[in-house]
């Protein structure tokens, strides 16, 4: 047989080449382009072909999903796990990927079927260690120091592993291919050999993968387009709190988001974030407002701090942790121009608590009332909750889920909330302060 010419692969975005060039003409990378791999490579755990069938034939999927004992997992993952689906759990180094996914491993250990954690970056002793802290006995919970994918597949069938665990898709290899772990052949290759053991023994498999710099998951980011869930685990170097978002669910919503909490002994839950978020916030401090962002489809109260003071320099200072800063600009902009505060001879920074980031419109107005309450030194009522964008007109325009948002704040005690008046008056409907305009809202939180 003729042997065929080479082909090559971006390792940044996946894309094809006929022949090596500096830069992908697809994501303009620069030097990302490999030889790929001799396709398609055949390794063991194929599906066995089967006839086609009539879609009407097709049985419907049982919906069975298991738990992973974790209620707030659960959720993000669509109501569970689901039979052979293949989960990628992406996150910086060091953000506590290995402990949840450990933890989640043990919990499904306790079922059915014993499940294998395959240890491709640490020792056995390292795993146990750290099981230790999580107080994890570790029965029916098999670790493999293993780092080629087949042998791991051959013991998970020996164990009839009912879950596998894979940490880290970047250290494991699968040996018909030259490649060292971690380029984009081994870890499409070593990936698309798990799915095939997942769906045809229909066993969820959870894939650990580091993010570089960009943000993607290292190597390829047709890993994400391979598996059936992606989940990022965020956070900020120093919170304890975790983000545990879904960025797409082949099985159920994508976008839903937990909130979690690194303690010693692993992590925790958060069932009310809201209240996390809030807890040492000084209501009757002036420069403090409470803006309601979406996390996922659910809503949470968070503080916004404001810091306002007469600048030194000639050019003011403006910071923005948390909020993008040309919106800030933006609002400060509005804040002088309509709602009359000489804003240009002051430092002003703004800061979003708990280290979590607004990306939303909806949080405007509570960054401008924070900015405004600083700047005359009157806080906000204590119990008044922003919810509205802010447009370059000074008016306030209504936002998706305001009456979700409004039912949160009024859980966890902001009775009112500040909000647009909105095209039918509907801010005023939800027995909330509706203003008009940014000067009105302004006048109404810090009278
Ligand atoms: P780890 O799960 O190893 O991160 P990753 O796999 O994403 O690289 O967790 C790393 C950090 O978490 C480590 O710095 C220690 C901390 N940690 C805790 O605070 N509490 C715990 O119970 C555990 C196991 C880890
Ligand atoms: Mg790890």
């Amino acid at each position: 047989m003729p042997r065929q010419p080479p082909s090559y692969i971006c390792e940044a975005c996946g894309a094809r080449h006929r022949q090596w060039v500096g830069r992908c003409d697809v994501c303009t990378s620069w030097n990302s382009i490999v030889e790929a791999p001799p396709s398609p490579v055949s390794v063991g755990g194929d599906v066995p072909s089967a006839p086609a069938v009539e879609l009407a034939d097709v049985p419907a999927s049982s919906g069975e999903r298991r738990s992973t004992g974790m209620p707030e997992v659960d959720r993000v993952l669509g109501g569970g796990l689901v039979p052979g689906s293949l989960v990628l759990v992406g996150g910086d180094p060091g953000i506590g990927k290995s402990t949840l996914i450990l933890q989640i491993a043990a919990n499904l250990a306790a079922g059915p079927a014993p499940c294998l954690y395959l240890a491709a970056e640490e020792s056995a002793a390292q795993i146990r260690l750290r099981a230790e802290r999580l107080g994890i006995a570790g029965r029916a919970l098999f670790v493999y120091p293993e780092t080629e994918v087949e042998a791991a597949l051959g013991e998970a069938r020996r164990l009839r592993a009912g879950v596998i665990a894979v940490d880290s898709i970047q250290t494991v290899r699968v040996p018909a291919l030259d490649s060292a772990p971690g380029t984009v052949s081994q870890v499409r290759e070593a990936a698309m050999t798990l799915l095939r053991y997942a769906k045809a023994n229909r066993t969820p498999v959870f894939v650990v993968g580091h993010v570089t710099k960009d943000g993607t998951v290292a190597g390829p980011r047709t890993l994400e387009h391979l598996v059936d869930t992606v989940l990022y685990l965020e956070g900020e170097e120093h919170y304890a709190h975790r983000l545990l978002r879904c960025v797409k669910n082949r099985f159920g919503p994508a976008y839903e988001v937990a909130v979690l909490e690194m303690r010693s002994d692993g992590l925790r839950e958060v069932a009310n974030p809201s209240a996390l978020f809030l807890a040492e916030r000084d209501a009757a401090a002036p420069g403090s407002a409470v803006a309601v962002p979406m996390e996922g489809t659910r809503p949470v109260l968070v503080e916004v701090q404001a810091l306002v003071a007469p600048t030194s320099y000639s050019l003011p200072r403006r910071l923005a942790s948390g909020f993008d800063p040309n919106r800030l600009n933006m609002l400060l902009a509005v804040l002088t121009r309509r709602a009359g505060l000489p804003l240009a001879d002051h430092d002003v920074y703004v800061n979003v608590v708990g280290g979590l980031r607004l990306r939303e419109p909806a949080a405007d107005l509570a960054v401008a009332l924070a900015v405004a309450s600083s700047f005359r030194g009157i806080a906000p009522g204590v119990r008044v909750a922003a919810i509205g964008e802010v447009g370059l007109a000074g008016e306030l325009r209504s936002v998706p889920a305001t009456t979700q948002r409004v039912e949160e704040a009024r859980r966890v005690g902001f009775d009112q909330c500040l909000l647009p008046v909105g095209p039918k008056g509907q801010g005023a409907a939800l027995g909330a302060f509706a203003a008009e305009n940014l000067m009105q809202a302004i006048e109404m939180a810090l009278a």
